[in-house]
């Protein structure tokens, strides 16, 4: 983040603080509760921002070296990402093209080649066919048709992003817009990856997303956790396109009010969370970043599943050797894995209970207050994209 930009969100988190306030959209708005529950948008959704829309499925750090690969099936269809020789990433349907079996079925790792476990044709990560056995008695297969479908992937500010249709368009600096210079400024592609958690739950993806869109549950839910680190109902609000970034106010901003500006670093005072539309979190912490990932499980509404990874610094890994630093690696290390379960055992607890809540039928609307511009922003977004009418002002 530009020097200047970590000073004005300083000083306006301070300025809030000292004034009592918090950003304000300016109006409440309401949403259908259906809009959680209906199947007819969960197909929509589904077709629209997870079958034909650029993802983040990672960061660089996913891919480590060259002959790296990860699957995932968090589309609805089996995906293979690559690095290859010359350091490039890819990504194909992780697909056998003779008779369509899943080629590599294990989750990551390093491979010199793959191999169809059903009649051993073999792919490089080019996608290439590079082996066909016994093709003497097959008859002769042509290779330059039968490489693995690619699909479109760019490596871009340490995100990996590729586009579910093979058809499909990925221009990642027209979807980020100004907010491109920003997340190549934390220099994403610099971090190793420390680990993963899957939290499927039975809840609409959107009320996934919604439960990172506002810190105005932060005293009362979060209590005896963030609420220790973090002032709730304070934050910075802004918004990049179709996606947004807020600044949350930590407490430890209070000790930079006696220090001289220039030793001043946001991330002490504040933790940058992006929201990269339509699914992805990235949390810009101390240590390193956390990407949350939240996908809907194909057409259903009632059911998501929530893929978080964490990566940390590779000097702290280092630092750590040292037995001197050793305890704040492990402090750095327990705050991830802490923030993960705060995920899952607090935010996405409340969450599937408003999803019974929408299930139930108590109420048409729910409201988002002045206090949660995300999810005005992140609301109205989709539903533009969607082709629906923006959500209803409440005027008072
Ligand atoms: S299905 Fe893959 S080699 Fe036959
Ligand atoms: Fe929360």
């Amino acid at each position: 983040m530009q020097r200047d930009e970590q000073l004005r969100v300083i000083d306006a988190l301070m300025k809030h603080l000292d004034a009592g306030t918090n950003v304000d959209a300016g109006c409440q708005v309401r949403n259908p509760s259906s809009s959680y529950t209906c199947p007819d948008i969960a197909k929509s959704e589904w077709q629209r921002f997870f079958q034909d829309y650029p993802q983040v499925v990672g960061l660089s750090a996913d891919l480590p070296n060259p002959r790296s690969f990860f699957t995932s099936s968090d589309l609805g269809k089996p995906v293979l990402c690559t690095r290859d020789d010359d350091g490039q990433f890819h990504a194909f349907l992780n697909v056998c093209r003779h008779r369509g079996t899943i080629v590599e079925s294990e989750a990551r790792g390093e491979k010199r080649q793959f191999n169809c476990p059903f009649h051993a044709w073999g792919y490089n990560h080019k996608g290439e066919l590079i082996a066909v056995p016994k093709e003497s008695h097959f008859g002769p297969v042509d290779r330059s048709c039968h490489g693995l479908v690619e699909l479109p992937a760019v490596e871009r500010y340490g995100l990996l992003w590729v586009h579910p249709n093979p058809e499909g368009e990925l221009q990642v600096d027209a979807l980020l817009g100004e907010l491109a210079p920003e997340l190549e400024s934390w220099q994403l592609d610099r971090f190793v990856r420390h680990g993963d958690a899957s939290y499927p739950t039975a809840m609409n993806w959107k009320l996934a997303i919604d439960t990172f869109g506002e810190t105005y549950h932060f005293n009362t839910l979060h209590r005896d956790s963030l609420a220790e680190t973090f002032y709730g109902n304070v934050q910075l609000y802004d918004t990049y396109l179709r996606n947004h970034r807020m600044m949350l106010c930590m407490k430890n901003i209070e000790v930079l009010r006696d220090e001289p500006r220039e030793q001043w670093d946001v991330r002490r005072a504040a933790l940058p969370v992006y929201y990269l539309f339509p699914n992805v979190q990235l949390i810009i912490g101390m240590g390193g970043p956390t990407l949350v990932r939240v996908y809907p499980e194909g057409e259903n509404p009632n059911q998501s599943l929530s893929q978080i990874s964490f990566y940390i610094d590779p000097r702290i890994i280092e630092a750590a050797k040292d037995p001197e630093f050793a305890e704040r690696y492990r402090q750095i290390t327990d705050r991830m894995e802490g923030f993960a379960s705060v995920i899952r055992d607090e935010d996405y607890v409340a969450a599937a209970l408003s999803h019974l809540g929408a299930l139930s039928g108590a109420q048409e609307y729910v409201t988002y207050g002045r206090n949660e511009p995300a999810l005005h922003h992140y609301h109205n977004t989709y539903r533009e994209v969607l082709g629906m009418a923006p959500l209803e002002v409440i005027s008072n």
